[in-house]
């Protein structure tokens, strides 16, 4: 499964590209908003610290003005994924970008029906968002596993199933156990998934029982 991460905090993005672990970057308005900074700048920056897809979201919701910031946001790099969300206008857009080789990730995905049609679209990822379905009491993770079900059934399908709105590991360890294509992680997501207490307690004390050795490896 590859790891994305969800943000637009260029130190952020930084800080955890040098784990090696990064295959690539999700961004929104909600995200770019929070960063007070300027969009395309900031997606040029991210795409030259992450070589992996960044998916860099259109702000309008026509088809015509979708396309133009569709087309704008793939010459930034060669690496930008456009994201659209899902409705006929950003359906519409999706095909009229992958038709012409632009990768693009149909987000606000809440159903295996819209899931069906992002994959009619051509769409290069569908976003369906488990942490706000698990917010109103329905069930995310089977959503995801509903969807993987229905692509596997047709070999025609290139869709890849970006898990998104992950709330924690939990979601992680249910998506790799279904065989989700991506999943995007918010980076304090990725920084739990690190931790256990007994590998630090374990730590602890191989590193003061080799003090007593009195050795050095170097
Ligand atoms: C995905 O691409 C979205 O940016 C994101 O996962 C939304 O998550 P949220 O529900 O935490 O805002």
């Amino acid at each position: 499964m590859k790891f994305f991460i969800d943000t637009a905090d260029i130190a952020e993005i930084r800080e955890l590209a040098a784990t090696g672990l990064v295959d690539g970057v999700t961004t929104n308005p909600s995200l770019i908003a929070k960063t007070g900074r300027n969009f395309l700048e900031t997606i040029a920056e991210i795409c030259e610290i992450i070589p992996g897809s960044v998916s860099a979201e259109v702000a309008s919701t026509d088809f015509d003005t979708m396309l133009k910031e569709g087309l704008k946001l793939a010459k930034i790099a060669p690496n930008v994924t456009v994201k659209v969300p899902l409705t006929p206008a950003g359906l519409k857009t999706c095909k009229a970008l992958s038709d012409q080789g632009t990768e693009v990730n149909v987000t606000l995905c809440f159903s295996a029906a819209q899931a069906i049609l992002a994959a009619k679209a051509g769409a290069t990822y569908v976003s369906p968002f488990v942490g706000r379905l698990d917010d109103i009491g329905e069930d995310g993770m089977g959503l995801i596993g509903d969807i993987i079900e229905i692509y596997a059934s047709y070999t025609s399908i290139t869709t890849q199933v970006l898990v998104a709105s992950i709330r924690g590991p939990a979601h992680v360890i249910a998506a790799a156990k279904m065989g989700a294509d991506v999943a995007t992680l918010p980076p304090a997501v990725l920084k739990q998934m690190f931790g256990h207490p007994l590998t630090d307690k374990g730590l602890a004390a191989f590193v003061a029982d080799w003090a007593k050795t009195g050795q050095s490896i170097l």
